[in-house]
């Protein structure tokens, strides 16, 4: 554990100003190291973003006895060499592998797990062990995984066993359970399929595609294929990271909501399984521009670029609620800002995060002033509520950390948000890049 730090907002309506890019992709940085790792030769992964959930990944890979170099350190964005082991290379780790709080992390780690020819134990922090697991290690114990749980929790005991094909239906849209299946899949020489009911995050396809794996996706059935003659093999990546939507969603509300913003993010992932919240906040009135739009390791990039406008309510629910799911609690404080009744459904999902993110989010909203009804599946709140600055929590879950900073940004007065120091799990820089947006944002340690 580091040193639990708080973050101080002194004062709201501060216009922020000025273009700056975000750290790479925490999703995609996970998937990078892992699928380089089971390359056949050198992957060259630029902006791989060094925050607390990758680097317990990048431990992971370690430990597993693949060597990796960072070629050049920069305090956001390394750039990684890794000598692939290919997909029977791993080495037994004399270990348990520690996670962390990185739900991604051991969601897809089980699935490469579950495929080797040696016992492994997949574990976390406290945090982590609280999430359920049973989503994976159903699907992957239909595929004949040898794992045992602790009552559907980690620590994950996992054994060698043969696996098997799958066709497996999704009840909710999740990337990790699809991402795990497809993961083991590379295990079997028979066909996997993974039935999404709405479109999750597809950057584990999109890799393994770019490995020269083919993935096809068809009414929702995404497939890899029986094994080609010869066997699987992975090609390694030649790759940049782009800037992370998820990210960026904390300065893009931000000045979406302070008067007189102008800001625009360079180089961020616009996949479109990632920007529920870009078509959400447009819904709203909100004046977002897209431009130089490029693409690069298969991802579409652009430069986003938000004004402050009047914001009025929308209701969020179905197929948008996955391409949004990490952005709830920032939305939130945008809908508390939008004049009319603003109602999320759908997103019982949001119970199951880093921290029930429906509770917790509603009840540190409340600290700040904010009326919000909360309901199984979602929430509702109506705008616009004036927020009113004091000390409210992070409850050790970055996202909610940052948008509880990004509240502040707009409240009375000052804001502290306390154990704050888990905002390095996904943005590391996360105040220095508020400050060079002009914000009033500062860390102060904590008492
Ligand atoms: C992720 C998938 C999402 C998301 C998480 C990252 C991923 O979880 O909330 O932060 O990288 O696959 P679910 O797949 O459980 O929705």
């Amino acid at each position: 554990m580091g040193v639990s730090r708080k973050v101080i907002i002194r004062c709201q309506s501060t216009p922020l100003a000025g273009s700056i890019s975000v750290p790479g992709d925490k999703s995609i940085s996970h998937r990078a190291v892992m699928l380089a790792a089971l390359a056949e030769g050198t992957s060259v992964i630029r902006n791989w973003l060094p925050a607390g959930d990758t680097l317990a990944t990048l431990e992971v890979i370690r430990a597993l006895g693949v060597p990796v170099e960072v070629a050049q350190r920069n305090p956001d964005s390394w750039e990684l060499r890794i000598e692939g082991r290919g997909l029977h290379g791993l080495r037994k780790p004399n270990v348990p592998l520690d996670c962390r709080n990185a739900g991604t992390g051991i969601r897809l780690l089980t699935g490469i797990m579950s495929g080797q020819s040696f016992s492994s134990i997949l574990d976390g922090s406290e945090q982590l062990r609280k999430r359920p697991m049973g989503r994976v290690t159903e699907p992957l114990q239909r595929m004949g995984a040898d794992i045992k749980s602790a009552d559907g929790h980690a620590p994950l005991a996992i054994r060698p066993a043969a696996l098997r094909g799958i066709e497996y239906s999704m009840s909710v849209a999740s990337a990790q359970v699809k991402s795990a299946i497809l993961l083991a899949g590379l295990f079997t020489d028979d066909a996997v399929r993974v039935y999404q009911p709405g479109p999750a995050r597809d950057h584990t396809e999109r890799l393994l595609m770019a490995m020269g794996t083919i993935i096809t996706t068809q009414e929702g059935w995404v497939t890899l294929g029986e094994a080609p003659f010869g066997g699987r093999r992975l090609l390694p990546l030649d790759m940049t990271v782009p800037g992370d939507f998820s990210s960026a969603a904390f300065p893009l509300v931000a000045a979406a909501i302070v008067p007189d913003s102008d800001i625009t993010i360079r180089q961020v992932g616009v996949n479109s399984t990632r920007i529920g919240l870009l078509e959400m906040l447009r819904v709203m009135g909100a004046d977002v521009t897209i431009s130089n739009q490029q693409v690069t390791g298969g991802e579409l990039i652009a430069d986003v670029r938000v004004k402050f406008s009047e914001l009025h309510a929308t209701d969020v629910s179905g197929p948008i609620v996955v391409r949004a799911i990490d952005e709830f609690p920032v939305w939130a404080v945008a809908a508390s800002q939008a004049t009319g009744l603003s109602t999320v459904r759908d997103a019982a999902e949001l119970r199951v995060k880093e921290v029930d993110r429906i509770a917790v989010l509603a009840g540190e909203l409340r600290r700040l002033g904010v009326t919000i009804d909360e309901h199984e599946d979602g929430f509702a709140l109506e705008g616009p509520q004036r927020l009113r600055g004091t000390g409210v929590d992070s409850h050790d879950d970055h996202r909610l950390g940052m948008a509880l900073a990004v509240a502040g940004l707009a409240a009375d007065g000052v804001t502290l948000v306390d154990d704050a120091s888990c905002m390095a799990d996904s943005f590391p820089s996360f105040v220095e890049t508020m400050q060079q947006l002009g914000a009033s944002i500062e860390w102060v340690a904590a008492s």
